[in-house]
């Protein structure tokens, strides 16, 4: 079958699975809400049940577009005897599937059990295995091409062996974790997702005309059933939510985007959209591995009084962290980048902002409202993904013969 023709049915598709997750959240929220998944949002007057974790509701209408998707590129072959059936795009696409659909389980595991932070570190390498098994069969290309810089020092390309499965394993890790810990403000979560996807959209686009066509046409079939259901999540978790998307939606999502990534073949451009992402993960690195105390949670502070958002902070002795941790606070006071605030008199508490790039906004803004903190956090994932286009055309001549 013609490729456009399927590409047109994996939109018709996409946008069916729009409307029935557009349906099915508010037609689900009471059972979630019975099953006492739900959460309280920190940053309104009342505090009223939300429904949580209903990233698992994107994830089960997504696979089961995906499954009615899959007889069209690979039916025809079985139904007119074709030969040459692509065995090997076959068992790829069950693979990612296989992946995702472990993820989302492991996801709402997580919302249901409150998983501690190693199991969330474990949970998508674990997931990552069987699409690491497929290309290990299938591709098992560990060769990387040497960016021209860096040529005199170590050659033209470089076998990374079972590095480049580490490689691998920890994207899975680092895409999921990531969209996680950029959180806290309604609509973030799935807004960055719908950001990252729509630019991966643009990118396998771009790249259609190229001989590559059909590894981005692949990617595609998986892009745009995720960006149909996400869409419609995105409606209902916009400010003020109706549901909240919970970890499995930042782990459906993440390994969405890890398994794109890999099997497409383009890792390295796919972390180019995820800038926001890499800045608050550094960012956030003291906190995530105790350098400096880490609260359950570092969303912004909310004033009910004025309806604003403020910085949240956190407390301690300065003097008791780890060395590590105060030169980094002290790096980051001197060039402004956190707010250090320590009271008078011997064994004085220190107060520091919480270390995400949403707490770092609104140092430098002031106090925000929580729609206009998730649409500049969404304006600067846009920005990041244009220089990210600019880093991957025009100046890919600089680090590659192109
Ligand atoms: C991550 C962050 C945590 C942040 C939390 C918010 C790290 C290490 N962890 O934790 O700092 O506070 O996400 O999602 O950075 N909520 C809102 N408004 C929202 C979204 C969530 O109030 O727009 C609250 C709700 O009470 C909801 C809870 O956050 O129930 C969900 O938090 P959860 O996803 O369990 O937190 P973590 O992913 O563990
Ligand atoms: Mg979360």
């Amino acid at each position: 079958m013609d490729w456009t023709i399927q590409l047109i049915v994996n939109i018709i598709l996409s946008f069916g699975g729009f409307l029935a997750t557009l349906r099915a959240i508010p037609g689900m929220g009471h059972l979630f809400i019975r099953a006492n998944l739900c959460g309280v949002d920190m940053s309104k007057r009342q505090s009223k049940k939300i429904p949580e974790a209903m990233g698992i509701v994107c994830g089960c209408i997504y696979l089961i577009t995906i499954f009615i998707f899959i007889p069209i590129p690979f039916g025809t072959y079985i139904v007119f005897s074709q030969e040459g059936f692509p065995h090997e795009k076959f068992v790829e696409l069950l693979a990612a599937l296989l992946s995702i659909c472990c993820m989302l389980l492991l996801g709402f595991a997580d919302d249901v059990l409150e998983l501690k932070w190693r199991h969330k570190l474990l949970l998508p390498t674990v997931a990552s295995l069987p699409l690491l098994m497929v290309y290990f069969v299938t591709f098992n290309l560990t060769i990387i091409i040497v960016p021209k810089p860096l040529r005199w020092l170590l050659g033209f390309s470089l076998n990374l062996g079972p590095l480049y499965y580490v490689y691998m394993g920890m994207l899975a890790v680092f895409c999921t974790n990531a969209i996680n810990i950029l959180a806290g403000v309604n609509g973030l979560e799935v807004g960055q997702s719908v950001v990252i996807g729509l630019s991966l959209m643009l990118h396998n686009l771009l790249e259609l005309g190229g001989p590559l066509r059909d590894t981005h046409l692949f990617s595609l079939y998986l892009l745009l059933p995720f960006l149909g259901v996400s869409l419609a999540l995105l409606y209902h978790n916009w400010y003020p939510s109706r549901a909240f998307v919970g970890d499995t939606y930042c782990y459906f999502a993440g390994m969405t985007f890890a398994v794109i990534g890999i099997l497409g073949h383009f890792s390295k451009t796919m972390l180019l959209f995820f800038l926001p992402q890499i800045a608050n993960f550094l960012y956030s690195v003291p906190q995530l591995f105790h350098l400096v105390p880490c609260p359950r949670h570092r969303l912004p502070k909310y004033d009910c009084e004025t309806d604003l958002l403020h910085m949240s902070s956190t407390s301690f002795q300065l003097e008791a962290l780890p060395w590590p941790g105060r030169l980094f606070l002290r790096v980051c006071s001197t060039l402004g980048l956190v707010r250090l605030a320590t009271s008078e008199g011997e064994g004085g508490i220190t107060t520091c902002n919480n270390l995400t790039i949403i707490n770092l906004l609104l140092k430098f803004s002031g106090p925000m409202h929580e729609r206009s903190v998730t649409i500049a956090l969404l304006a600067f994932q846009v920005l990041c993904s244009g220089v990210a286009f600019v880093v991957r055309y025009p100046l890919a001549s600089l680090f590659y013969d192109v």
